[in-house]
């Protein structure tokens, strides 16, 4: 047993009485231990150098704080580390210092977001800030959200509600149409939702990544003529190889002609429509069902964030409601565990409320802003004698040497990310229309513009 928590008589949880001197040294020590880590980053990488973290399990006594802080400095130090300038990989940027202190008071306050008698305060939060998203976005005064942990999640909240509108069921010919560049967990949804791949109706893109309109439109009149029945469009804002944007007015059209949810897939770029910042393709949003936005992909609210917003709530409360008979309710106050997939859920809406409150929309934008000013330097300055470039209005490109044979990028961009990753720049390679490209995304902060010169170097060498 740990003797030395236990003899502060404060062994297990936070005391209702005194001060709480113990806990207080223990937050202090793990924020000294996390700084460090951050600021050993250069030294280390994006990535540990070899797999040497020793997954120790629980045994039959507790193990000291010493055990436990050595064995939290292993795991950091293990870690993948976002805050490097090099880590250019994924949507995954460095943690804004507002959305840290957040998780750590919602992890204190430990209130579950599936009722209100269990998270006043934060009820109410969840429900204002997913309403001021709505607002900020064009939706009206029907419109709200509700968070989720990620993007995958908050897409199937919308396409159940979608089909719950539709009135659909579980009708085995129900169908949703995505592009075939939208992002893979809508596979996931179509599985989860007792559908199967025929289910799932892909869209041709056109060479910019986009939705081909003609091609939604012969899709549309396939499926009436097969007897399908349409429960949703998704409009891609922001793929995840190219960061393209789909054509949203022109989809926004014929679903209004059809009567057709329109749901926007905004996990990357929705996050740019709530700020002045001019982005090709970025309008007529407000015109969908709804939209997911996920801001740990790019402003860097520590994970998860995502909320899907919808024009009108009482298709959330339509869809997932079933009544909670062992909780309260209180008039005009919705419980949230009755508006979504998830039950039980942590405050994580106080990250998100903390990071937006520190940023402001001029450090929102400052943030997007400088995403996209790297990408236009990278994507300047990249060799396009050497490469062919896949890329869009947003933060992201994904290219490979152009003289190369489509079998051999798999060997190629395998090669190049070894040796990216040798010089502490951690790249991805997502496997594309029968390919492997590199692909580099913008999202860090840190990342200077002599960083980006010496990765251009080393692809070029
Ligand atoms: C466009 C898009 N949609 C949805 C997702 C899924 O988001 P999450 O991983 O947060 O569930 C991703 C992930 O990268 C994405 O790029």
């Amino acid at each position: 047993m740990a003797e030395d928590l236990i003899n502060n008589n404060d062994i297990y949880f936070p005391s209702n009485l005194g001060t709480n001197d113990k806990l207080i040294t223990l937050l202090n020590r793990t924020s000294r231990t996390l700084c460090d880590w951050f600021s050993k980053a250069d030294k280390n990488g994006p990535l540990p150098f070899g797999e040497s973290f020793n997954c120790i399990m629980p045994a039959e006594d507790g193990n000291s704080e010493e055990d436990l802080f050595s064995d939290i400095e292993s795991l950091l130090n293990n870690s993948f580390n976002p805050v490097h300038p090099g880590s250019l990989a994924h949507l995954d940027p460095p943690p804004l210092i507002f959305s840290i202190l957040g998780d750590l008071i919602a992890a204190g306050l430990n209130n579950n977001l599936l009722a209100y008698e269990l998270s006043p305060s934060v009820t109410l939060l969840e429900e204002s800030l997913c309403k001021w998203f709505a607002k900020k976005i064009g939706f009206n005064d029907f419109s709200g959200g509700i968070a989720a942990s990620g993007g995958t999640l908050s897409n199937l909240n919308a396409l159940i509600a979608a089909r719950n509108n539709a009135g659909l069921g579980s009708d085995p010919n129900s169908v949703l149409l995505v592009s075939e560049d939208a992002h893979s967990s809508f596979v996931k949804c179509i599985r989860v939702m007792g559908l199967d791949t025929r289910n799932l109706v892909r869209i041709k893109t056109d060479n910019q990544g986009r939705m081909d309109i003609n091609d939604l439109r012969n899709s549309l009149d396939k499926c009436s003529t097969e007897n399908k029945k349409i429960f949703a469009i998704v409009a891609t804002l922001g793929t995840t190889v190219r960061g393209a944007i789909d054509p949203i007015k022109e989809i926004s059209e014929i679903c209004k002609q059809r009567n057709i949810w329109l749901h926007i897939d905004g996990s990357i770029g929705g996050i740019f429509a709530i700020t002045s910042i001019p982005i090709e393709g970025l309008n007529n949003i407000n015109q969908a069902n709804s939209i997911t936005i996920n801001p740990q992909k790019i402003i860097g609210i520590t994970k998860t964030s995502s909320l899907l917003l919808v024009s009108n709530m009482s298709t959330l409360e339509n869809t997932f409601n079933t009544g909670l008979p062992y909780i309260s309710s209180k008039e005009n106050i919705i419980n949230r565990g009755e508006i979504g997939i998830q039950g039980s859920r942590p405050a994580e809406v106080i990250k998100l409320w903390l990071g937006l409150r520190f940023l402001g929309l001029k450090g929102i934008e400052d943030i997007l802003n400088s995403s996209i000013k790297r990408k236009d330097f990278f994507e300047k300055n990249i060799s396009k004698n050497k490469f062919d470039i896949y890329s869009g209005p947003l933060h992201i490109v994904s290219f490979l040497p152009n003289k190369l044979k489509p079998k051999d990028s798999d060997a190629w961009t395998q090669t190049k990310v070894n040796e990216l990753i040798n010089n502490n720049f951690m790249l991805s390679r997502p496997k594309f229309k029968g390919k492997y490209f590199l692909r580099v995304v913008m999202g860090n902060y840190n990342t200077k513009d002599s960083d980006i010169e010496e990765l251009l170097r080393l692809l070029d060498a």
